[in-house]
């Protein structure tokens, strides 16, 4: 397979300087490698793609599966310094879902969802940086998974969709390279302006927006869009709520 591994470097470069693309045949999951390494003081900018990866990790402590060739699994790892950390996956996700297209819809907090089914997903996650590093830096690990081609059958808590319905004959490093570079220089504006740039361009993908909404905490509503920092506003019967947590899940009503 070949991954366009030198032309995404040098996209890569002017926005995030020092930049490496690694691609490993298999690991337990991307996002997890580069957690190891931050925390072994390793922290430099990297995109990291597996071919295969034997254990990967979604949200709220549910797994990531995929097979080699139907699937893009591979996170971004860098030194990022926002002033406020609000929003970042919003932000990702408005990146990667413009970059695929149109029909792209962004489900709030992290996912991409394709006319009504999920087509990938985001995990975010952080490690702190190495002593005297400035304190508002960490190393952000941004981890995305994109089911390229049908996926095989099995048991998904949502029904899933593949980027080939939508762009036929893509396969696993063409959709890398289409993204790459979108995302990286949104992560970069998101570090120096926060999520206020991406709030019109999520609210034209917001997947969610005047749907019933299903918290997992409970409670249920119409959701109406996000507050300046991208949290969910969710219309209850006890009057309007933000929804923050990323540990609430939420699920559209069908
Ligand atoms: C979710 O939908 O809950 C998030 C899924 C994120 C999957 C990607 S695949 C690349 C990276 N490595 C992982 O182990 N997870 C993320």
């Amino acid at each position: 397979m070949r991954w366009h591994a030198e032309e995404i470097g040098q996209a890569l470069a002017p926005l995030v300087p020092g930049i490496t693309v690694e691609v490993l045949p298999s690991v337990d999951s991307t996002n997890t490698e580069l957690m190891r390494r931050a925390r072994a003081g390793r922290s430099e900018p990297v995109l990291l793609v597996a071919q295969e990866q034997t254990a990967g990790r979604g949200r709220l402590g549910r797994g990531w599966a995929s097979a080699p060739g139907d699937s893009l699994t591979f996170s971004l790892g860098l030194p990022l310094a926002p002033e406020d950390w609000s929003g970042l996956s919003l932000a990702v996700g408005v990146a990667v879902a413009e970059a695929l297209g149109p029909r792209v819809r962004v489900k709030w907090p992290n996912d991409l969802w394709l006319d009504d089914r999920k087509l990938a997903g985001i995990l975010i996650e952080t490690a702190a940086w190495a002593a005297g590093e400035p304190q508002a830096s960490r190393y952000a690990v941004i981890g995305i998974g994109i089911n390229i081609r049908e996926p095989t059958p099995g048991a998904y808590s949502t029904p899933p969709a593949w980027l080939g319905e939508l762009l036929p004959g893509i396969d696993v490093p063409e959709a890398l390279a289409r993204i790459a570079q979108p995302l990286a220089g949104s992560v970069k504006a998101f570090e120096a302006f926060g999520f206020a740039p991406f709030h019109v361009r999520f609210d034209a993908r917001d997947l969610l927006r005047d749907r019933t909404v299903h918290l997992s905490d409970g409670r249920s509503g119409t959701a109406h869009g996000t507050t300046e920092t991208g949290g969910l506003l969710v219309h209850t019967a006890a009057g309007m709520a933000t929804v923050t947590s990323s540990e609430v899940s939420v699920r559209p009503a069908p």
